[in-house]
């Protein structure tokens, strides 16, 4: 099948990639032309495990184009995937402003029938908002459908290679069919493809990612609870996971969630409920205890250096909002660095991955290693902010040598309080004492 997916960002890459892998012609757009030269040539622009293998082969088997030419690549397409960005505006809406534009260049472009399929996160609603551009624009028929997508970062191949189920939002069964077909190597193992109503499609993608961020916001409100009574957390979470009605999964307390999703989608869906006059009185929550969670961690660090950071050398370990990606968007350790370096501190930084991405955001005020042993020379403290795999058993010893002070804040809880004091550091997590 011919297929365009517009938007070649984390989902639109994945999903144009993966679908050329099982065979179809894909052609992506993006309307970031650099972007789309480094793709041409093979270089992905994120890090996400096993998508070089994919895109090389399937640039070199010639059923996957890259190009910013929208209009081409939708008179190419029977199917054509929106996946462009859906940011939080100030006031916390989802700014529809680049799905909007995207539908009304489609529209321009048709030359008949096309299947259009909303793969960005969208308020109830926007379908309908983007059927009406559509309409405007062409006089050529089009089905339009919703279908969300559920891959997580990091693991986004996998996910969307073996997705848990498939949603698909149609008000004609026909066009779903087809959505059916495409997705039919995904799912031989018998994940399920749930045939839901558009409106069902679009709130059920906020409802799984707000449910997902409330059992964080959960278990940190829990941490915290902890840490004032004096009881340990992980034997708490270990409790939970084990019962069967709740699962293990999202239970991990720590500094807060970030990422391009969690943060912005709890506010977006917190905006439609305040539209159609309803309070979501969860998510208010959810959301003012993640908000509270990098301050509470840097007011341990305060507390520690008795209010005063100036001159203080601080090492963190971890900038991604979190492992295998090189994402920093809404990333915990971007609000933890600015307040300390506005309480005058020093920070000297290591992420495998989000390297380039920390410099345009901190541009030259903190320093970057190529090691993460490369930023402790004279610490006075060592935050692990993201738990990469590669921090999990580390040489302490080597740490401590190397450090003014052999303090560490565990912002994730990937050590053993009593082996690292064993160690000689003092040691501070979350939700342990
Ligand atoms: N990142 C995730 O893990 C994830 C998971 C599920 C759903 N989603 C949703 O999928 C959507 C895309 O997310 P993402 O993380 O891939 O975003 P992204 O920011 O990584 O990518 C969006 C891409 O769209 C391009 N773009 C913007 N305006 C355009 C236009 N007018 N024409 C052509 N291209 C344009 C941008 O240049 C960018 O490359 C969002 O709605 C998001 O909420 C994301």
């Amino acid at each position: 099948m011919n297929i365009g997916v517009i938007g070649t960002g984390y989902v639109g890459l994945v999903a144009g990639a993966c679908l050329a892998e099982s065979g179809n012609d894909v052609w992506c757009v993006d309307s970031d032309a650099a972007k789309i030269e480094r793709l041409k040539g093979g270089t992905i622009p994120i890090y996400e495990p096993g998508l070089p293998e994919i895109v090389e082969r399937n640039l070199r088997e010639e059923r996957l184009t890259f190009t910013t030419d929208l209009d081409a690549a939708v008179k190419k397409s029977f199917v054509i995937f929106i996946a462009v960005g859906t940011p939080p505006a100030p006031d916390g809406a989802a700014d529809l402003t680049a799905v909007f534009q995207v539908a009304a260049a489609m529209g321009r472009a048709m030359d008949r029938y096309k299947v259009i399929v909303v793969k960005s996160t969208v308020p109830v609603g926007t379908s309908e908002k983007i059927r009406e551009i559509l309409k405007k624009e062409t006089k050529h028929p089009f089905d339009l459908l919703s279908n969300p997508e559920f891959l997580k970062q990091g693991a986004a191949v996998e996910d969307f290679m073996k997705p848990d189920r498939v949603v698909v939002g149609a008000d004609d069964v026909r066009a779903a069919e087809i959505l059916r077909d495409l997705y039919a190597p995904f799912v031989r193992t018998g994940s399920p493809v749930l045939l839901v109503d558009v409106r069902t499609a679009e709130l059920l993608k906020y409802a799984a990612n707000a449910f997902l961020a409330a059992r964080i916001s959960f278990m940190n409100e829990i941490a915290n609870l902890c840490e004032t009574v004096g009881a340990n957390v992980d034997m708490v979470r270990k409790a939970l996971a084990s019962d069967s009605r709740i699962g293990p999964a999202f239970l991990f307390p720590g500094v807060g969630f970030g990422g391009s999703c969690f943060p912005k989608d709890i506010k977006a869906l917190i905006d439609t409920g305040r539209k159609h006059k309803y309070g979501m009185q969860i998510l208010e929550a959810v959301d003012a205890v993640n908000q509270g969670q990098p301050a509470r961690f840097v007011e341990k660090i305060r507390k520690h250096f008795e209010g005063n950071l100036k001159d203080k050398r601080i090492a963190v370990w971890g900038l991604s909002f979190k492992p295998r990606t090189n994402d920093m968007r809404d990333a915990p350790s971007i609000k933890i660095i600015e307040s300390l370096l506005a309480d005058g501190a020093a920070v000297a930084a290591y992420d495998p991955e989000a390297t380039d991405e920390a410099k345009r955001i901190f541009s030259g005020r903190i320093q970057l290693s190529s090691s993460n042993y490369g930023c402790l020379e004279g610490a006075d403290a060592l935050l692990i902010v993201t738990e990469w795999q590669a921090f999990r058993n580390p040489n302490f010893e080597r740490i401590k040598g190397m450090m003014r002070q052999p303090v560490l804040f565990d912002g994730r809880n990937i050590y053993d309080p009593a082996q690292l004091r064993q160690h000689g550091f003092t040691y501070y997590s979350v939700g342990r004492t």
